[in-house]
């Protein structure tokens, strides 16, 4: 059975505890996320293959992370760089393997070698990932190259009647994991990995036929004693979302996000992708939702922002694009030249609200789905709400609307746009967006606790000699509190609160004098507000609203009002806490 990492054991029970105790409209992830205690939250970085595609180099591959520090990415914690696939050497007979069977580098393009490259990408403060696939190379088994550290050999572990998925030197037997030194086969290479300096390995190819090699990779890369971060490519079976979720540390949902559809050979240069490739995610980001958590992610594959239009997608869409992967905490690896940022994509991948709901370790469910509409929700450890509303058409605007109740919301919600960090005020029951065709509106809800508590002032206690009066129309419930003029004169209320935080409090009040009435705010015996003027507000019968931000701590507070001159307070009708 598989070695547990009592470690990495601990760390995920530990990252775990947050998004799963608050959660209600998120159900848990399943239990057993691989425990190799690596990727808590989603990886962010830039991988090879949009761009760069076939002809990967280690001058191209260092530019990438020279830009990755200076754009300023690499500090919002994009920090892997990943190489993907066209790295190796191949003849006519697939790949070219060492003495002991492994790929082996083009050296014409990587003349340094994987580790140094792997040490530059480290000097930088970046993480280094590189690619496989399963099996095993046909030349390795030509050769009968030994299995380094046994006394076996490739074509003792090699099935040749089945040749492996492989996209570029083809040519890769199956292994037959009941045979002696097929497991350690995959160690040395993975023991290579990590002597290179490997902190991310992509395994490519990868079908359900190929949980004995996804296994054996796990047991390797742990085997190593080096943290490598562990993802599955492409297009795996959900029916076997618990396995992958077992094994590793994210899995591609779908086949790939490129459109294959630029000018260069195999489709390759700009566009890198298009709407539909985008669009196409949403049904299978929802149908994966359950199986994402922390250790284990949905990876809907790179991020095709960072150069403008050209990418195959408008600034809206780009947009809708990065709210998606964010909603379901996928990985954020891009796929762009980063040598080449446009200045407004900079923001949007910099855009610290948008990452933090990536990062948060909780993937959003699909909760309304109609034609062009699409909303997304999730709930964060802390209660907020994350909403996502899209029009994912290509003409004409859409009102897109969703329901607290639909949203697992009750009571009102202090509302924040997150693409522009807007206030939009504090909403009671619904909201609703009119949207372009390719725009998204993305916004954390935080719930009032409890919504709005009113407290009459007729219900609280006051200074000896007030009366409660009704002689002055307007008033909420059944009066308001007429205190004496005098220095001192204070009403008081219980208020309670569900959690420790920063209430607003409303006060209505009317003067009908011409002089202020300045009172004083307290909390618990504390003034929290001094002098605050309650000016004229034209006549007794004319009610004003005062709203203060007060400290309330969790349970009961008392709150005081209290004049500070000699007229005395205005007549007072309520205190609504928020
Ligand atoms: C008037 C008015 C009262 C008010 C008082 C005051 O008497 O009718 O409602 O409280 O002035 O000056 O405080
Ligand atoms: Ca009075």
């Amino acid at each position: 059975m598989r070695r547990i990492g009592t470690l990495g054991r601990v760390a995920l029970v530990l990252a775990l505890a947050l998004p799963l105790g608050a959660g209600r409209l998120t159900a848990p992830p399943p239990a057993a996320a691989s425990d190799n205690g690596l990727s808590i939250r989603p990886a962010m970085g830039w991988s090879s293959w949009s761009f760069v595609r076939r002809w990967p180099t280690e001058a191209k591959i260092k530019a990438q992370a020279d830009a990755l520090v200076s754009s300023g990415l690499k500090d919002k914690g994009y920090i892997h760089v990943n190489l993907d696939d066209f790295y190796q050497k191949c003849d006519a007979n697939g790949f070219v393997v060492d003495s002991h069977g492994r790929w082996t580098v083009d050296e014409t393009a990587f003349p340094s070698g994987i580790k140094a490259l792997a040490d530059y990408i480290h000097s930088k403060g970046l993480k280094f990932g590189f690619y496989v696939t399963p099996g095993i190379a046909k030349n390795a088994v030509t050769r009968n190259t030994p299995i380094e550290g046994t006394p076996y050999r490739a074509r003792d572990i090699a099935d040749t009647t089945r040749q492996e998925k492989n996209y570029n030197c083809k040519n890769m037997y199956y292994i037959d994991y009941g045979k002696p030194g097929s497991q350690e086969f995959v160690n040395s290479w993975a023991r290579q990995f990590a002597d290179w300096g490997v902190d991310y390995l992509k395994i490519d190819g990868v079908g359900s036929h190929d949980i004995p090699d996804v296994r054996a990779w796990d047991r390797a890369l742990r085997a190593t004693g080096r943290p490598i971060t562990y993802a599955l490519s492409n297009n795996l079976a959900i029916a076997d979302a618990p396995t992958w979720r077992q094994l590793a540390n994210s899995w591609r949902t779908q086949g790939d996000v490129e459109c294959y559809c630029g000018p260069g050979p195999n489709g390759s240069g700009y566009p890198l992708t298009d709407w539909g490739h985008i669009t196409s995610r949403f049904t299978s980001a929802a149908n994966w939702q359950p199986y994402a958590g922390p250790g284990g992610w949905n990876d809907l594959d790179s991020l095709q922002i960072g150069n403008g239009d050209q990418v195959g997608l408008t600034s809206d869409q780009r947009r809708s694009h990065l709210t998606l992967w964010a909603m379901a905490a996928s990985p954020l690896l891009l796929g762009t030249d980063l040598t080449a940022l446009n200045a407004t994509d900079k923001a949007m991948l910099t855009n610290e609200r948008l990452i933090a709901v990536n990062q948060d370790g909780v993937a959003a469910r699909r909760i309304v789905n109609a034609g062009a509409q699409q909303v997304w929700s999730k709930r964060e450890a802390n209660g907020d709400h994350i909403i996502a509303l899209f029009n994912t058409g290509t003409s004409g605007n859409q009102t897109v609307s969703v329901t607290w109740a639909q949203a697992g919301l009750s009571g009102p919600a202090a509302i924040t746009d997150l693409w522009s960090g807007r206030s939009g005020g504090t909403v009671s029951d619904s909201y609703s967006a009119t949207l372009r065709p390719g725009e998204t509106r993305l916004i954390r809800a935080a719930p009032r606790s409890g919504g709005t508590v009113r407290h009459e002032a007729e219900n609280g206690t006051w200074t000896a000699g007030s009366t409660v009066d009704s002689n002055h129309g307007g008033f909420s419930g059944t009066g308001f509190v007429n205190t004496p003029n005098a220095t001192g004169a204070y009403v008081e209320w219980s208020v309670e609160s569900a959690t420790a935080r920063d209430a607003p409090v409303t006060l209505r009040y009317a003067n009908g004098t011409a002089d202020g009435r300045p009172m004083d705010l307290s909390v618990n015996g504390s003034v929290v507000v001094a002098n605050r003027p309650f000016n004229g507000t034209g006549a007794w019968t004319t009610w004003a609203d005062a709203t203060l931000t007060v400290p309330l701590k969790a349970g009961t507070n008392t709150v005081r009002v209290t004049a500070t001159t000699a007229g005395g307070a205005p007549n007072l009708d309520f205190l609504d806490r928020g």
